[in-house]
């Protein structure tokens, strides 16, 4: 059995309409208009033990609600979950011993407290035993490099810093599965590359199951080998990230600097997007035409002085799967 189950996922939010103006206002008061607001519509997925999953999409499409239902913050307005055979908003204690979870835009630790403090009433919490804490501790100040911070209290640690201690805090009593909603989110390019590292580390060797959110396209191509894409609450398509990029990523672009000889560039088999001075943008689709076959025809009338071949970027890959849908029908 999959570790998590998801079926026909709703959640509505109820929220007050608002009018302008002073009467407006007033109205609202007197007499309140609801309007529903559907985060996120009939979603289903399932997870395997072990999997690391990206679960994607722009902001506002629903990601932190689902990841809300299946901590069991929120309950939700219809659908199942299962995670590891619990129902999260039933069983919210016992699914909790089951799951790390860190809010990259929000941290669970105590403010005021020293860092350690915070560690230390989360071994309680989770009756974590010494050994296990000892042991767990030790493996984190070495790859978080936690020692630097742990006698600071949390509200004066650095965006990464925070971001460090509430992933290690998250992992103190041996979860199973881990949630991470946005835990990139605003740190510098080293720190998101430490967290990267980290998350795949303990992925690969406690096989813990991990469910990532982010925006942040890099996280995807380095983190995941499966997304689920969702925009406006709903699933727009579930697989390999490869497989995405196999229908949709066969574009290519080279970029040409040529020694300008008041000729114009002939070409087949390439279309030429854009010009700067001497430098030349030309797509291509990979399966039509090689990059070698487009630069020899450019040698023909030009010398090239310098050149590179780009793939589309997955972002403009999703963006077009937003716009289009994915052609072929989505696992589930
Ligand atoms: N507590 C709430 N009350 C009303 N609307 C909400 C609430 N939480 C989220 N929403 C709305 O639901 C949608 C999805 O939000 P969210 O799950 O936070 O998106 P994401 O995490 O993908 O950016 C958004 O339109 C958001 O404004
Ligand atoms: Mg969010």
């Amino acid at each position: 059995m999959a570790i998590i189950e998801v079926e026909g996922l709703c959640k509505d939010f109820k929220v007050a309409k608002r009018e302008t103006g002073f009467v407006g206002a007033l109205k609202s008061i007197v007499n309140r208009e609801f309007v529903l607001k559907e985060a996120v519509k009939d979603i289903s997925f399932s997870i395997e033990k072990g999997e690391m999953v990206g679960y994607i999409g722009p902001n506002g499409a629903g990601k932190s609600t689902t990841i809300k239902m299946l901590t069991g913050i929120l309950v939700p307005s219809s659908g199942k979950i299962r995670v590891k055979g619990n129902v999260p908003y039933e069983n919210r204690k016992k699914n909790a011993r089951n799951i790390g979870v860190v809010f990259g835009q929000r941290t669970q630790l105590w403010w005021d407290l020293p860092t350690i403090e915070s560690f230390e009433l989360l071994k309680e919490i989770y009756r974590v035993s010494d050994q296990q804490y000892k042991k767990n501790m030790d493996t984190f100040t070495d790859i978080l490099g936690l020692d630097e911070f742990l006698n600071t209290p949390v509200r004066q640690l650095s965006l990464g810093q925070r971001m460090r201690a509430d992933i290690a805090a998250s992992l103190l009593h041996d979860p199973e599965i881990l949630f991470l909603d946005e835990p990139t989110i605003g740190l510098d390019v080293v720190a998101k590359e430490k967290m990267r590292d980290f998350i795949t580390e303990i992925n690969r060797e406690r096989q813990v199951t991990v469910i990532l959110t982010t925006h942040d396209m890099e996280d995807i191509e380095k983190l995941c080998k499966r997304m689920v894409l969702i925009d406006h609450g709903q699933k727009v398509y579930d697989g390999e990230i490869e497989r995405v990029k196999a229908r949709y990523g066969k574009m290519r672009t080279l970029i040409v600097d040529v020694e300008e000889n008041g000729k114009g560039l002939c070409l087949s088999g390439g279309e030429l997007l854009k010009e700067e001075g001497n430098r030349k943008w030309i797509r291509f689709n990979r399966d039509e035409i090689s990059a070698s076959g487009l630069i020899s025809q450019i040698t023909e009338t030009h010398n090239i002085s310098d050149l590179t071949v780009e793939e589309p970027e997955i972002e403009s890959i999703i963006s077009r799967i937003y716009q289009e849908g994915f052609a072929e029908p989505v696992r589930v």
